[in-house]
């Protein structure tokens, strides 16, 4: 019975774990973050290149680089660190990941 619960316990935290607005299959957080943010240089999608912005279906960063970038900025791509939560950044990351190869 108490080993039942275990396992019990164990399914919810990995359903909640794996639930959170940061990962996961459908990214909405990312999606919201971008189309607020980002799109505007970047386009809806992710090969615009405003102002020389960086066409995101070509670019070779991983995602902690890309954390890096839109947190501390780069020549002309703003910082974000003051603007969005250390969440919404590592969402919206993920999210331009997802233009590769388009
Ligand atoms: C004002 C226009 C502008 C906005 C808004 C903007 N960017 Fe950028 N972004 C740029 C430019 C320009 C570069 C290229 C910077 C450079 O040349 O070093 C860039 C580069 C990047 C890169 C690096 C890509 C690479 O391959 O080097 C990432 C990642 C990125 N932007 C993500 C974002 C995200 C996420 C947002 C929204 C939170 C955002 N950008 C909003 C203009 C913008």
């Amino acid at each position: 019975m108490k080993i039942k619960m275990f396992f019990a316990a164990l399914i919810i935290g990995v359903v909640v774990a794996c639930g959170g607005s940061a990962g996961g299959e459908s990214n909405e957080l990312g999606a919201n973050v971008f189309k607020t943010h980002c799109q505007l240089c970047h386009g809806a999608d992710g090969k615009l290149g405003l102002n020389g912005a960086k066409d995101f279906t070509t670019s070779p960063l991983s995602l902690d680089e890309r954390i890096q970038v839109i947190t501390k900025g780069r020549n002309t791509m703003l910082a974000y660190e003051n603007t969005l939560s250390p969440e919404e950044i590592k969402a919206v990351a993920k999210y331009t990941l997802t233009f590769k190869g388009k």
